[in-house]
Parts: C-alpha cells; sequence; structure tokens
C-alpha cells in the first residue's frame, strides 16, 4: 500500500516549522539556518564529511521508496513568486525530488519539467484530491509531504498522512508559522516515538496505529 510520509521537517521547541518574515533573502525568515544545522551536519546532506550516527539514518529515510512530493506555495519559493513566471523554486535546474512534485497554490501554472526527473505541476485542489493525483503519478510508491507547516498541518487535520518524522530543535523562535495549531489528541490515532541523539536534537516519530 502507497503511504504518505513526512520526513525531516524541523520545528523550534515551541512548535515552529519556519521563522518570519519569510522573503528571498531568508527563506526560513529570522530562524535563520538553525532549524537545519542538525541536517547539513549528517552525510545525507554532505556526502563526503558529513557524520553517520542517528541524525544521519533518520535523515537518509527522506529518500526512500518515495515516488512523488507534495509541497506548499511557499515553500516552492518566496511571497511574490507567483507574479514571476520564471520563477522555478529554489533549487536550480536540478531539484533535489527528482519524482513528480506537485505544487499546491491557488495560482496554477503549466508544469515545468527540470533536469533529474523532476517535474513540478501546480494544483488547486483539496488535500484529499491533490494525494490522490500524487498517488497515481507515484506509480505504487509513497508520496512525501514535503512541507511546509501550512500543509503538513492540513493533511494531518484531515487524516491523510501514515508517518510524520519531525525534528525538534532546541532553539525557541516564538513567532512564524506553527505545525501544532489546531491539532489535538494526535497521540490517540499515532504511536508517537521519541529518540534523543548526541546533536541536541530530538527525533520524533508518528506512526498511524492500525
Ligand atoms: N522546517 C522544515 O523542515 C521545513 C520544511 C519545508 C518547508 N519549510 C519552510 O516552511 C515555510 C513554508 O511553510 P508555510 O506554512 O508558510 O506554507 P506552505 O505550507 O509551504 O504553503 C502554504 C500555501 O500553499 C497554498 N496552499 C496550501 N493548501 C492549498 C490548497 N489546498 N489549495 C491551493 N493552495 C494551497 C497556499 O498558497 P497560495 O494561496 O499563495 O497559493 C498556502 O498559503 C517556508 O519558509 C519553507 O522554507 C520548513
Amino acid at each position: 500500500m502507497s503511504l504518505t510520509r513526512v520526513h525531516n521537517l524541523s520545528i523550534s521547541l515551541d512548535g515552529f516549522a519556519t521563522g518570519e518574515p519569510q522573503s528571498a533573502e531568508a527563506p526560513f525568515g529570522h530562524a535563520g539556518e538553525r532549524l537545519h544545522e542538525w541536517m547539513f551536519a549528517t552525510r545525507f546532506w554532505d556526502a563526503d564529511g558529513g557524520t553517520a550516527g542517528i541524525d544521519d539514518a533518520f535523515a537518509e529515510r527522506h529518500s526512500i521508496g518515495i515516488g512523488a512530493e507534495i509541497m506548499g506555495a511557499n515553500k516552492f519559493g518566496p511571497p511574490g513568486w507567483h507574479d514571476d513566471p520564471d520563477w522555478k523554486g529554489w533549487w536550480g535546474p536540478n531539484p533535489p525530488f527528482h519524482t513528480p512534485t506537485f505544487v499546491l497554490t491557488h495560482h496554477t501554472r503549466p508544469p515545468m519539467e527540470m533536469e533529474g526527473g523532476t517535474t513540478f505541476s501546480f494544483l488547486d485542489a483539496t488535500p484529499a484530491e491533490a494525494l490522490e493525483t500524487a498517488k497515481e503519478a507515484a506509480s505504487g510508491q509513497d508520496v512525501r509531504l514535503g512541507g511546509g507547516a501550512t500543509v503538513v498541518r492540513d493533511f494531518v487535520a484531515a487524516g491523510l498522512v501514515d508517518h510524520m518524522h519531525l525534528v525538534q530543535v532546541p532553539v525557541l523562535l516564538g513567532r512564524g508559522v506553527r505545525v501544532w495549531d489546531g491539532l489535538e489528541a494526535l497521540e490517540d490515532t499515532y504511536a508517537i516515538e521519541a529518540v534523543s541523539s548526541p546533536s541536541g536534537v530530538t527525533h520524533l516519530t508518528f506512526t498511524r496505529k492500525p
């Protein structure tokens, strides 16, 4: 069965997955790179110099068995990208997705075929409709929900997420976009585990109960 998975979604102690304001110069706002320093230190990110411990073991699951990605408009670009017909995402000509990638947005445009197997398609659809489209494109493999916080929250609220890996980073952001707002009692529907890493982050996994 094809699963819907979240991986490496990094949040502050107070639950923010990004700071503010988001801009072309500061994609994570005042959070800067603090939410992802744990990942930059792994072999998953830095094949030559990275570590191969707990953080790497979690991080590399991001890429295994994935046939399509869904992301939100604010992950795809900074505020105003809709008005730039040449905007093709942050990631250059060969984005790191290598699968059909669906951008949820109210400002749709024709699909963009990139190098390396990534095709960006733009969907104005409910979470359930978007997931159905992504599952078809994934040819039996799993669908990764790539974030940001708003899209992950909406899919969890709609009961569409099977597995979530979040990384709680020991920083307090105080403001930004929170994952948890409006959600409650996820422990009723998910088995939740926490693993502390020597790097200082805590890996949280949410696995949907049968
Ligand atoms: N911490 C992490 O690990 C992590 C991971 C990924 C991303 N991020 C960061 O998170 C931030 C983005 O998160 P976010 O919560 O601001 O936004 P987001 O979840 O990326 O996108 C939300 C936007 O997507 C569009 N959208 C969402 N659902 C839709 C639907 N059903 N139909 C049509 N359009 C829909 C809407 O934009 P429009 O109405 O404008 O089209 C909405 O405002 C960025 O800073 C990104 O860098 C962090």
